[in-house]
């Protein structure tokens, strides 16, 4: 899973909406304090974008990630009930970022009724298809259809994306979740795609699990779960329950990965609530950009950054206020910058 890019690399950078400009200041001059050396090209996106230029999506945003394959991301707004579609969205489909993977893990020191669980999972969320081709009309007034589209295609590549992420890191099973008792063609071409790529790796447990199952499985069992494999709707409902788990979206890390560019992005939106207030956590990321560092072969870097959050919300001094601490984004990642640097002068 790992990129074929060569050193330097320069991420296209882009802030985004809401907390996104915040979040994305404090992640940066963390993953420069590891020492790293990449390069950041940041590019606006997003409500910003539409002020600046008139354009949700400028041109630029397009040609810096066609050059530099890579992004890390922050959110960005979409309307509800009306206006544009999803640039979100938009993005996973015309770069074909069909593999949304979402780690779901306790870190330590965090306060969650699952302490104490072995609960370390991997989501894999199908993401260019399903019911987010935002394919949808009116039959007559009072009447409104929505597609879901589910292909072979997608079904299978994102299936084997997620045995094959299982074989390379050890995992024992995969878990494919589906609706096919009710919707039998859709999810039930998915089911039969990843039957097929269980087949090729027996090596691996396969079992499947009705959506609704599946989420009152994961509240009373959650470590029963390795990784979990969903077309898009299931996988974003199941992203948001997860980060429930372990100590919300400020916490919970995510990548858009496709065959030929990778998007690093958090669960969590733009946060409107919090946004400007200086509180947001950005955790969730940093993590993000983590991956991306491991995604690069950066595994030194990746595992600083990893180790300094760990020690920083372990000590519980500094923690932002969605993890019942007191500290600004700036304080929290002032301790963070400070440990990286600890850790860093200390050598592996
Ligand atoms: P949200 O994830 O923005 O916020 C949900 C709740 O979690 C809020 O109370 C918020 O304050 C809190 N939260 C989220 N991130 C946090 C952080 N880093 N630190 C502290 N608290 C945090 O979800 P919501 O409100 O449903 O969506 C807001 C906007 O974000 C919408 O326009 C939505 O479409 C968009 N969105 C964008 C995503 C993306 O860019 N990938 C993903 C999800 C939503």
């Amino acid at each position: 899973m790992q990129s074929n890019l060569k050193p330097p690399y320069t991420i296209t950078l882009i802030p985004g909406d809401g907390i996104g400009p915040e979040i994305t200041e404090a992640v940066v001059k963390v993953v420069d304090a590891t020492g790293c050396g990449l390069r950041w090209e940041p590019v606006v996106a997003g409500l910003e974008a539409l002020e600046e230029h008139g354009e949700l999506m400028p041109k630029e945003v397009h040609r810096s990630l066609q050059r530099n394959k890579i992004a890390l991301k922050g959110p960005l707004t979409t309307p509800v009930g009306t206006g544009h579609k999803s640039l979100n969205v938009q993005l996973r489909q015309k770069y074909q970022l069909y593999a949304n993977i979402r780690p779901i893990a306790l870190i330590p020191g965090i306060d969650s009724r699952y302490v104490g669980e072995a609960m370390n999972m991997v989501i894999f969320r199908e993401s260019t298809e399903g019911l987010y081709t935002g394919i949808e009309h009116t039959i007559v007034p009072g009447v409104v259809e929505t597609l879901k589209i589910i292909t072979e295609k997608a079904s299978t590549r994102i299936a084997s994306k997620a045995f094959q992420y299982a074989r390379h890191r050890g995992r024992q099973k995969v878990t494919a979740v589906h609706k096919a008792n009710i919707m039998k063609q859709s999810d039930g071409l998915f089911l039969e795609c990843c039957r097929k790529i269980a087949k090729k790796h027996p090596e691996i447990a396969y079992e499947e699990l009705i959506v609704d199952n599946c989420s009152m499985q994961m509240v009373m069992n959650p470590s029963q779960f390795d990784v979990i494999l969903l077309p898009n709707l299931y996988g974003d409902i199941m992203s948001d329950l997860c980060a429930g788990l372990v100590g919300g979206l400020g916490v919970t890390p995510g990548a858009n990965i496709g065959d030929k560019h990778a998007v690093f992005e958090a669960v969590h939106g733009s946060a409107p609530d919090i946004a400007g207030q200086g509180i947001a956590n950005p955790t969730a990321m940093l993590l993000s950009a983590a991956m991306m560092l491991r995604h690069l072969n950066m595994d030194d870097s990746a595992f600083l950054i990893r180790t300094a959050v760990g020690n920083v919300i372990s000590r519980g001094k500094s923690l932002t206020r969605d993890l019942g601490g007191e500290a600004t984004t700036e304080e929290y990642t002032a301790a963070l910058i400070k440990e990286v640097q600890r850790l860093a002068k200390r050598g592996p």
